[in-house]
């Protein structure tokens, strides 16, 4: 008689088996990887029935939770460090390809995109503070965009947005509510930027879902570091998504999407109320956050 049954020990490679016939060698590669590494994982801790329920219905409540405002899937990958290791291993193809031709200037270190970019911010010109009525200390932030060569990046697109001074983004304040502290900006012909806004306050990711429940069982806290997003896009160059962290934050040593780079670390200078390096006289004391992005080459 035929053997018809897979052996339990033999059950990852009958799965792979039976990609034989996919015409995708990548999405092949990709998936064998996976049902192998799954396999191994459900051999080395001897998962229960319970338990891989349990994982199901966790998974589906992860997606009844996304919605067009809400990521949680994006977010299960943040916390558990899986978009920083993408982040990383397109970061060491651009570092690779530059060896040939070693920079200058290093470049840049990427980080997450998070889940609160928001297309179409307004345009604004440099200079502009976008400051608004939100909370939080006001910010100017200045510097200059160049490649890895230090040649200026002039028109380079900069994306700005941050929470306000109580770790609150636009998004998180109800289904109409406005856009506020996010812009985008294009360098001048030297390179330079320059905007007004906050001091980004630290905040917890969004933690009253599935991963929030995660978190709290692997006895994790769920904030983040103080931090500026920024998006930097000019062409010939690659699209740098990074932030600016603010070096005195709670946080920085636990970031709990493990973002933090200690090269994106940035000394906020805390200044009184009077002339701003713009020439603006605030009544108000502010902060003042340098910091030049060095950008690769495409190639
Ligand atoms: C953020 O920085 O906006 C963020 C990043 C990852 C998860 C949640 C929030
Ligand atoms: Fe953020």
């Amino acid at each position: 008689m035929a053997q018809l049954e897979v052996g339990m020990q033999d059950l990852a490679q009958a799965v792979i088996d039976r990609m034989a016939d996919s015409k995708d060698p990548r999405f092949k590669q990709v998936m064998s990887s996976l049902v192998t590494h799954l396999h191994a994982f459900v051999q080395d801790v001897q998962l229960t029935p319970d338990e891989w329920m349990a994982a199901i219905e966790f998974l589906t409540a992860t997606g009844k939770m996304c919605d067009e405002k809400r990521q949680e899937f994006i977010l299960l990958s943040d916390t558990l460090g899986v978009s920083m290791a993408v982040v990383g291993i397109e970061q060491a193809k651009g570092a690779a390809a530059l060896k040939a031709d070693p920079p200058k200037l290093a470049p840049t270190e990427a980080t997450v995109l998070g889940p609160f970019f928001w297309e179409g911010a307004p345009e604004l010109a440099l200079g502009a503070d976008i400051k608004g009525v939100s909370s939080g200390t006001p910010a100017y932030y200045h510097g200059r965009v160049t490649d890895t060569a230090g040649t200026p990046v002039a028109g380079c697109t900069l994306d700005v947005w941050s929470g306000d001074g109580d770790g609150f983004y636009d998004l998180q304040k109800g289904p109409d509510a406005p856009m506020a502290l996010r812009a985008r900006f294009h360098t001048d012909a030297d390179g330079n930027y320059s905007f007004w806004s906050i001091r980004p306050a630290y905040y917890p990711v969004p933690d009253d879902g599935p991963v929030g429940g995660m978190l709290r069982r692997m006895g994790r806290h769920p904030n983040r570091p103080g931090h500026m997003h920024t998006m930097l896009s000019a062409p010939g160059h690659e699209r740098l998504i990074t932030h600016l962290f603010v070096s005195d934050s709670p946080f920085l040593d636990s970031d709990a999407v493990f973002g933090v780079r200690n090269s994106l670390i940035v000394e906020f200078q805390a200044h009184p109320a009077g002339q701003a390096p713009d020439g603006r006289v605030l009544d108000q004391p502010f902060d003042v956050a340098h910091y030049d992005f060095r950008l690769v080459p495409s190639v």
